[in-house]
């Protein structure tokens, strides 16, 4: 027996003094103290002795035990601190490195372009309006005198969601649930999304308009020439040139397309006008009475104009892109750029 425990002493205190690392530890202290340990096997023995042979037993089991605890903290200490240096070691902080730069993001050209806008009709007296991506039918069409089955819903491709839903074609159904809230006078302008089934160089099938209004009493087409004509000298410069060409609305009479000399050739023309040396930019026009009479309002007191632009075709003329699309892509190499 005291040969027996001598070995496994032996062999306990080597098995720890060899443990490369504190796993290796730890095997050592379950392969000799754990629950069935070669120690622990021993002290289970002890109840077989003979009882005079059992303190000088006892005495050497715990002497064993002692040392291996005693060893074991030892050797614990020394390879926790080992393993401690040995990531310190390898993740060792560089400090010539540079500095990590905060990411500071910007807004969205379209978003830059939407600001601008609105913030010069603010300076008119213009207020924010807005209205649902998805509209009822009512709202983006027959209240603005597009009944069903007429001819002038093919002016825009619409996607249905059900018969009387759909993803407004442009914003101008703000200006039925504007006047349906507001008594005149009413000045709104209203940016928003709006979605086509169009997707080419020029078309994406989700793009953005604004769209203004205004009603009061005696309200003109001059009022819409003025205000149309300061906006865009504002925005694109006092010398640019700008015409008015009739145009057809069912919501608007009449109505006039408005076209500025071209941003590229100054009018010369060139690829992006198609030579005519102008390009459209708005649509725009006196509201129809079958629009007032829709939401109620006594045409022959009030009067007024409303006019609508894509705000995607107004970034790329500021700014001269060349393919809509790119505005959606979420390239950050074009996005960085504004
Ligand atoms: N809603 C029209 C379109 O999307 C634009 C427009 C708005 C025209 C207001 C006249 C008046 O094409």
């Amino acid at each position: 027996m005291k040969e027996r425990l001598e070995k496994l002493q032996h062999d306990a205190l080597a098995a720890l003094r060899d443990a490369a690392d504190e796993k290796a530890l730890q095997d050592a202290r379950v392969r000799f103290l754990g629950k069935k340990g070669e120690l622990t096997e021993v002290m289970k023995g002890m109840r077989d002795l003979a009882p005079e042979d059992r303190p000088v037993v006892g005495g050497l089991v715990n002497t064993v035990k002692e040392q291996f605890e005693a060893l074991f903290t030892e050797r614990h200490e020394i390879l926790h601190q080992q393993a401690i240096n040995q990531r310190l070691e390898q993740e060792r902080v560089d400090v010539t490195l540079p500095g990590r730069k905060g990411f500071a993001g910007h807004k969205h050209p379209v978003t830059l372009v939407t600001e601008e806008i609105v913030a010069l009709f603010s300076r008119l007296g213009f207020v924010v309006e807005e209205g649902p991506e998805i509209e009822q039918d009512f709202y983006n069409f027959e209240a603005l005198n597009i009944p069903k089955d007429h001819p002038a819903r093919d002016m825009q491709d619409t996607f249905y969601i059900s018969d009387d839903l759909v993803l407004r074609t442009h914003t101008s159904p703000v200006q039925i649930r504007t006047m349906l809230r507001h008594q005149p006078p009413v000045r709104v302008i209203a940016p928003g999304t709006v979605y086509r089934r169009d997707s080419d160089l020029t078309h994406s099938p989700m793009f953005h308009q604004i769209e203004g209004f205004l009603v009061d009493k005696n309200i003109t087409f001059g009022d819409l020439k003025g205000i149309l004509t300061h906006f865009l000298k504002e925005y694109f410069g006092e010398d640019l040139g700008v015409r008015f060409r009739p145009s057809f609305f069912p919501f608007t009479e009449p109505s006039a397309e408005v076209d500025i000399a071209c941003v590229i050739c100054s009018g010369k023309g060139c690829r992006v006008c198609k030579g005519t040396g102008w390009l459209e930019i708005l649509g725009s026009g006196m509201i129809d009475p079958e629009v007032f009479r829709a939401v109620d309002y006594d045409s022959t007191a009030y009067s007024g104009f409303a006019f609508g632009m894509g705000l995607e075709r107004i970034a790329m003329l500021k700014y001269g892109v060349n393919d809509l699309r790119l505005f959606f892509e979420n390239d950050l190499r074009f996005l960085r750029q504004f």
